[in-house]
């Protein structure tokens, strides 16, 4: 599905990403682990386009992704929540949700089904869907991310170090909503990373290791 194929990434003028490679398959779980620094976040903002690199190719089936502006890999069908959520403060919860549907010209209809689909999962986002994006406390703000994610990932969910900065409860419900995912959404590739591999072991169905701008060997392919 998603090929990433040996990236290299600088960014002013350090090498921050060697020929990383790795595949994010339909109906699996990929978890990137990582310590601080390890280029997790550089992996998905250039799967994203958001970064540019030095070499290397990323494709979408058989689409080249670099050909690709970053503003179209939306319409790929690529959902991205970045770590730092990024939410619109002056916006409502939903308002930032649907931001995306604007962006790939959807019409009503598919909106709505998107955003029931969205409040199925995740009911929370629903009770504070009227409230700006800025009220919220940082683990809501992952979730409002993550249902904006939603909106987009039609094929691919690339999710940031989701549980970073979570209370345990927020968490549990997090984890919880990532298994109700894989039931409704089996289709999806679920790229997902995270510093320590304890809270993902259980979705995990590949764990790739990164180390310094590098992968390591995998530790278990599934
Ligand atoms: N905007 C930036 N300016 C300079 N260096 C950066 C910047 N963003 C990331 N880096 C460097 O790139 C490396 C990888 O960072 P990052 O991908 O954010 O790691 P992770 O997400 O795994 O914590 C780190 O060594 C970091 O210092
Ligand atoms: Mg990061």
């Amino acid at each position: 599905m998603l090929s990433v194929d040996k990236v290299s990434v600088s960014i002013e003028g350090v090498r921050v990403l060697r020929k990383v490679s790795c595949d994010i398959v339909a109906r699996k779980t990929t978890v990137l682990i990582g310590r601080n620094g390890a280029g997790k976040t550089t992996t998905l903002r250039a799967i994203m386009g958001l970064i540019p690199r030095d070499e290397g190719s990323i494709r979408l089936d058989s689409d080249d992704l670099a050909r690709m502006p970053a503003h179209t890999r939306a319409r790929a069908g690529i959902g991205y929540a970045p770590e730092d959520r990024r939410l619109i403060p002056e916006l409502s919860v939903e308002e930032n949700i649907r931001l995306p549907a604007l962006a790939l010209n959807l019409d009503k209809a598919e909106i709505a089904r998107r955003l029931d689909e969205i409040y199925m999962l995740l009911p929370e986002l629903h009770v504070m869907r009227s409230r700006p994006a800025g009220g919220v406390s940082g683990g809501q703000g992952k979730m409002v991310a993550l249902g904006r994610a939603l909106t987009v990932a039609r094929k691919v969910l690339l999710l940031d170090e989701p549980f970073q900065g979570l209370a345990p409860a927020l968490a549990l419900e997090y984890a919880r909503t990532l298994g109700e995912l894989r039931k409704h959404r089996p289709e999806l590739a679920l790229l997902i990373t995270e510093s320590s591999p304890v809270l993902l072991d259980r979705i995990a169905d590949r764990t790739l290791q990164i180390e310094r701008g590098e992968i390591l060997v995998p530790s278990n392919q599934g």
